[in-house]
């Protein structure tokens, strides 16, 4: 998506050679009129999925998720929760995920009231880069029978190995902008 590459060429600062921020306009502060654009792209691309509902995990994906949900017919949305909480309910459906990036476990965790053997589910989220938080949430969707139509990303690190691992276990992984490389301060993006 040319808008978002022009962004992070424009915005996004290397931190060492594996890290993107792009807090300016994604991870922190939220550039809306971008995640319009972005939202009619996932639709662009997610049109022929027949979609019930969009699942991502707090907190960066919620709000690429709630955006482009409108360009779903206003489809829910539901975030899974990375901390126990008192207002969660104990029935749900739970999975753990290592983070590379963190090197730490968490579980992410859904009501089980919020998703169902008959929802053809889009996962959404900001990053993708060894694909464990996916991973995660496909579990989600595979113990309430659901079916995962496909996984949305807005910025895939294309060095890590998320893509491969989703793509062999035969899901379809659409990403807006693909990180090739990041070196010396110098991030360089896929055509
Ligand atoms: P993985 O799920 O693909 O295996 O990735 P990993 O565990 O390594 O990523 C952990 C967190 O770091 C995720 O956010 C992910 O979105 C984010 N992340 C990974 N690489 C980058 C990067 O290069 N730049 C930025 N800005 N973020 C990156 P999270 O812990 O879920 O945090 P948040 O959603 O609460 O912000």
């Amino acid at each position: 998506m040319e808008l978002l590459k022009q962004r992070i060429m424009q915005d996004g600062i290397a931190m060492g050679d594996s890290v993107l921020k792009v807090d300016s306009f994604l991870n922190h502060q939220i550039d809306v009129a971008l995640f319009n654009e972005m939202g009619k792209e996932f639709k662009r691309r997610f049109a022929d999925a027949n979609i019930t509902k969009i699942l991502t995990v707090e907190a960066s994906g919620i709000a690429v998720a709630c955006i482009a949900a409108q360009y779903f017919g206003n489809v829910p949305v539901v975030f899974a929760k990375k901390q126990e909480a008192s207002n969660l309910s104990a029935d749900v459906y739970a999975s753990n995920v290592f983070s590379f990036t963190k090197n730490r476990n968490y579980t992410v965790r859904v009501d089980k009231k919020y998703l169902s053997a008959t929802d053809r589910v889009l996962i959404i989220d900001d990053f993708l880069a060894n694909g464990n938080a996916a991973l995660g949430l496909i579990d989600l969707v595979q113990q309430s029978g659901g079916t995962v139509t496909g996984i949305g990303i807005v910025i895939e690190k294309g060095f890590q190995t998320g893509r491969k691992l989703l793509e062999e276990k035969g899901y379809r992984v659409e990403s807006l902008a693909i990180v090739q490389e990041i070196h010396d301060g110098t991030v360089i993006l896929a055509d």
